[in-house]
């Protein structure tokens, strides 16, 4: 399994990996990733943070952004990640989480979050091992495919403050090997 940055040879891949999403999971994406000139657009965007998928031949399996927030918040950069259903459970996304925190590190993002439902137990798991910290909870704040209300976490990786975390996980390292 290898993780690139989206190049627009995988566009095309990328949007079949989303539409074969289970519905659910497409919450986590903000974006209109069904829309085939929203994710071609991304392709050849100059916008800062950015955007990597995994790839397994030619199909996609995973994906991570970052993205930074406008404005006054431009410092933070907000991460999504998903990983195809049948590519769980084997170490993908904590290799595209720890992909996106190094990079978003290297560009001067000083702080990152993440946006989780407070049922997702896998994605809590993952990004607490990678130094993120509850920072809010937020609740009866989005609506799920029924209609029921469900409570969303918002995790925040401060990372000045998280340094020696990070080096105990190892990603000091690569950050390390990224800026030589
Ligand atoms: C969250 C998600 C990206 C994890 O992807 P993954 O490739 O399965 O993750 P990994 O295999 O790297 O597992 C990372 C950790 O998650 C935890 N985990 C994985 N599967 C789990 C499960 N079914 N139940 C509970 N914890 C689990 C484990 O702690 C695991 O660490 P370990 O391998 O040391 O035990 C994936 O489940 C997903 O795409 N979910 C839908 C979208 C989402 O929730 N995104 C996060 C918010 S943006």
């Amino acid at each position: 399994m290898q993780v690139e940055p989206l190049g627009p040879e995988r566009c095309d891949a990328l949007l079949t990996f989303f539409a074969e999403l289970p519905e659910g999971d497409l919450t986590f994406i903000k974006e209109e990733v069904t829309d085939p000139e929203t994710v071609r657009s991304w392709a050849t965007a100059t916008t800062p943070g950015g955007r990597w998928v995994a790839v397994d031949g030619e199909r996609v399996t995973g994906y991570v952004a970052v993205r930074p927030l406008p404005g006054w918040s431009d410092h933070v950069g907000e991460v999504r990640l998903v990983v195809a259903p049948s590519a769980r459970g084997s170490g993908l996304g904590r290799q595209l989480a720890r992909r996106a925190l190094v990079e978003a590190v290297g560009a001067g993002l000083s702080k990152l979050v993440v946006e989780i439902v407070a049922e997702q137990g896998a994605a809590l798991a993952l990004f607490t091992d990678l130094g993120f910290t509850g920072e809010a909870l937020l609740r009866d704040h989005i609506r799920d495919r029924s209609g029921e209300l469900r409570d969303l976490m918002v995790l925040a990786h401060h990372v000045s403050e998280t340094w020696a975390g990070m080096d105990t996980v190892g990603i000091a390292d690569e950050l390390g090997a990224c800026a030589g």
